[in-house]
């Protein structure tokens, strides 16, 4: 099964990944973290990308389209991955469509959290002590949702229209949404 999990900063993707993940058995690609890695080893790569990261701004989908590929032609994970963070823009729906194809798989579900500014706000500011994340800062968080409702949003009429879509609701706990999901994975492994 390949998911995609949808939704702005701080809407709880990566932590209901990292549930996914264990329960069933996948792995999470969370392009943001990827990116981060190259940050923290100070690649040539974490070197070019580390001032876009801190505007709030896209990494070029060709950056993050080569991240991903590596995982998608990797046999190993065929059929079993997560993708955190990834569409995050019209081309790369597009480019993970012909990706998924060239390697012989598709997309079962599309989850995507519905979560406020409000709320967004109070979760990266409590996790900014947690993780010291260069980006968390209220300001380049703000940022980050503008660049989420301009460049992502629009990626959920794409998948609309596959029909593959699940809106979920973010602001309830973090046990409950496990369960919404659990209901939704279950439901389509049929
Ligand atoms: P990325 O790392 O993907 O950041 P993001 O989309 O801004 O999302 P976050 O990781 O901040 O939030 P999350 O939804 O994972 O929430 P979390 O589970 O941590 O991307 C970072 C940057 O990388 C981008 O700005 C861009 O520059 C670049 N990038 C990444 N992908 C790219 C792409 N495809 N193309 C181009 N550039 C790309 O939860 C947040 C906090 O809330 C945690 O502390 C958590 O414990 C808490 N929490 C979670 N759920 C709940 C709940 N239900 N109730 C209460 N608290 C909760
Ligand atoms: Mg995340």
């Amino acid at each position: 099964m390949n998911i995609i999990i949808f939704g702005p900063p701080g809407a709880g993707k990566g932590t209901q990944s990292k549930f996914i993940e264990k329960k069933y058995n996948l792995l999470q690609l969370s392009t943001g973290e990827l990116l981060r890695n190259e940050i923290k080893n100070k690649t040539q790569l974490g070197l070019e990308i580390s001032s876009i990261i801190n505007s709030g701004d896209l990494v070029s989908d060709e950056i993050v389209s080569k991240l991903i590929e590596k995982y998608i032609s990797d046999q190993q994970n065929k059929q079993r991955l997560i993708f955190d963070g990834y569409p995050r823009n019209i081309d790369q729906a597009k480019n993970l469509d012909k990706l998924l194809k060239k390697y012989n798989q598709r997309i079962d579900i599309v989850l995507k959290l519905s979560v406020s500014l409000e709320t967004i706000k109070k979760r990266i500011t409590e996790r900014k002590s947690q993780e010291q994340r260069t980006d968390d800062s209220d300001e380049i968080a703000i940022k980050r949702f503008k660049t989420y409702e301009l460049s992502s949003e629009p990626v959920l009429d794409y998948y609309k229209q596959s029909n593959l879509l699940k809106v979920i609701n973010g602001e309830n706990t973090i046990s409950e949404i496990n369960v919404e999901i659990s209901g939704l994975i279950d439901a389509i492994k049929g």
